[in-house]
């Protein structure tokens, strides 16, 4: 008898430059993925500073991505539905928890989320750090985030290079923010430096504001509003789905 295992795949959100929207890429990208008609959990993956919960509402979870290091849970004990289908695994919030990140035993746990959905989409940590550094090794692909300006686009540069150094594929890279201004960098300057092209854009809106006070995903709030066709349209490449199911 033929015994087939579905893998789940790994796609973490990574940016050179702290505060581009990762947490908000990776929420909404879960999220349409989701409404696709695919299994995503979206995991807390920046662990000394994590920020993922404050989008959605709670700050206390029983269980955390932390216990789960510990070996004090299985994985699956970790996982949460957020009132919009969206799935998560938290991550803990106290100051302590930083003496708990175990990556070693991250990379053993996060196996057994193969039996759980088909994506996991990782939020990670800015920068080049420790953090990024094991991420990547336990990740398959991985989406950048920038926006369009000189701090941000320098990091990002930099970031291409230390993920191609730990040999990963990027699935594309995503300008958040986007927004035509005369002292905005444009798209086809970003993508001559970094000789990389922009997968989507992501246009400025002020609605993302409301989303974070509600606590609530833009693209559940604002479906058809441009960002969250974009945010559809990334999450049907990554899937190869092509319409959102109906609710
Ligand atoms: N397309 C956008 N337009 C306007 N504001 C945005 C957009 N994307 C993200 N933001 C805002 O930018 C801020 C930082 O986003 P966040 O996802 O927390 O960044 P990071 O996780 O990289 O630190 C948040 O206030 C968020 O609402
Ligand atoms: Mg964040």
């Amino acid at each position: 008898m033929l015994i087939t295992v579905k893998m789940a795949k790994f796609i973490t959100v990574l940016s050179g430059k702290g505060g581009v929207g990762k947490t908000t890429t990776t929420i909404n990208l879960g999220l349409a993925i989701t409404r696709l008609g695919c299994q995503a959990i979206v995991i807390d993956g920046n662990l000394s500073s994590p920020n993922l919960t404050s989008h959605l509402g709670a700050s206390y979870f029983p269980v955390t991505i932390h216990d789960v290091m510990q070996g004090l849970h299985p994985i699956q004990n970790s996982v949460y539905e957020h009132h919009t289908g969206l799935r998560i695994i938290p991550a803990d919030l106290s100051i302590e928890s930083m003496k708990l990140i175990n990556f070693e035993k991250l990379r053993e746990h996060l196996q057994d989320l193969h039996l759980l959905t088909e994506y996991v989409l990782i939020d990670g940590s800015p920068g080049l750090g420790r953090e990024t550094a094991h991420l990547l090794n336990i990740t398959d692909e991985v989406l950048i985030v920038l926006n369009p300006d000189h701090a941000s686009l320098l990091d990002a540069k930099r970031l291409i290079e230390f993920v191609k150094k730990h040999g990963k594929t990027i699935s594309g890279i995503i300008m958040t923010r986007h927004k035509k201004r005369s002292y905005k960098l444009r798209p086809e300057e970003i993508e001559r430096f970094l000789g990389m092209p922009i997968l989507h854009k992501v246009p400025d809106d002020v609605r993302f504001e409301k989303s974070l006070h509600k606590k609530t995903p833009y693209l559940h709030l604002y479906p058809s509003k441009k960002p969250s066709k974009v945010y559809y349209e990334v999450a049907k490449m990554l899937t190869g789905r092509v319409e959102p199911v109906k609710a």
